[in-house]
């Protein structure tokens, strides 16, 4: 069984409110950086005060001092769950988990999803990269770190759950076998996610985009039981 968070990558808060008034009070919500940059702070704090579990996901990577600053501002925000990058490094990372104090989770993104061999190759200075390998690597070291869990696509959540130490596992990418792929490549329903090792699915356009929003919740909540 996995938690749904609704992804609500709107234009404006306007958009984001409107749709949540078609869903179950309270549903679980993910607010990226767009969303961020666009209705601000204030707009977190309402989802918070409206009663929505709220997953901040700006994947930080910065300085140890100020990724522990963003997390502290966040738990102060009332936010349940916030995104970190795990190439930002063990202090990096240490320091996000001393700031959150439990307060809220710490997931981190391993690989972005927007790579491949040869991109992560070419920032990365070697020859010769495998994706799959990098993620476990990364996972490892963000887990050690401490982190609640690791943020990947349905390809790596086996992998992922294999890694020692691992809670949450979040699954972005997820749609029913007639849903749209959009800009999504590595895409699995709801059900093979679940049964791979998800924790968390995180759903957007099939739910924010669907002719009835709150029907999609329902199917993609019965899914993931
Ligand atoms: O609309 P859709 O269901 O594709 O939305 C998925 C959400 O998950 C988006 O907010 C997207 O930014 C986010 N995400 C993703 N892939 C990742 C990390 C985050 O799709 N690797």
């Amino acid at each position: 069984m996995a938690e749904l968070i609704v992804a609500l990558d709107f234009p404006d808060a306007q958009s984001a409110v409107s749709c949540l008034d078609l869903l179950p009070d309270g549903c679980a919500v993910k607010v990226g950086s767009v969303m961020l940059a666009r209705a601000g702070a204030g707009f977190v704090r309402g989802l918070v005060g409206a009663g929505h579990p709220v997953f901040l996901d700006s994947k930080w990577y910065d300085i140890p001092n100020t990724v522990a600053g963003a997390c502290n501002a966040a738990a102060d925000l009332g936010v349940e769950m916030v995104t970190v990058h795990a190439g930002g490094g063990d202090a990096m990372l240490r320091a996000a988990v001393d700031a959150a104090a439990g307060r809220i989770k710490i997931v981190a993104v391993t690989v972005l999803t927007s790579h491949d061999a040869v991109s992560y190759a070419a920032i990365t200075g070697r020859n010769s990269i495998n994706i799959a390998d990098e993620v476990t690597r990364l996972a490892e070291i963000a887990l050690r770190a401490g982190v609640d869990g690791i943020v990947c696509s349905p390809e790596e959540v086996g992998r992922v759950k294999g890694v020692v130490g691992v809670g949450r596992i979040v699954v972005p990418g997820i749609r029913r076998p007639d849903d749209a792929r959009g800009d999504q490549a590595r895409v699995a329903t709801p059900e093979a996610a679940v049964a791979a090792g998800a924790t968390h699915l995180v759903v957007g356009r099939p739910i924010t985009a669907a002719a009835d929003p709150a029907a999609a919740y329902r199917d993609f909540l019965a899914a993931g039981q």
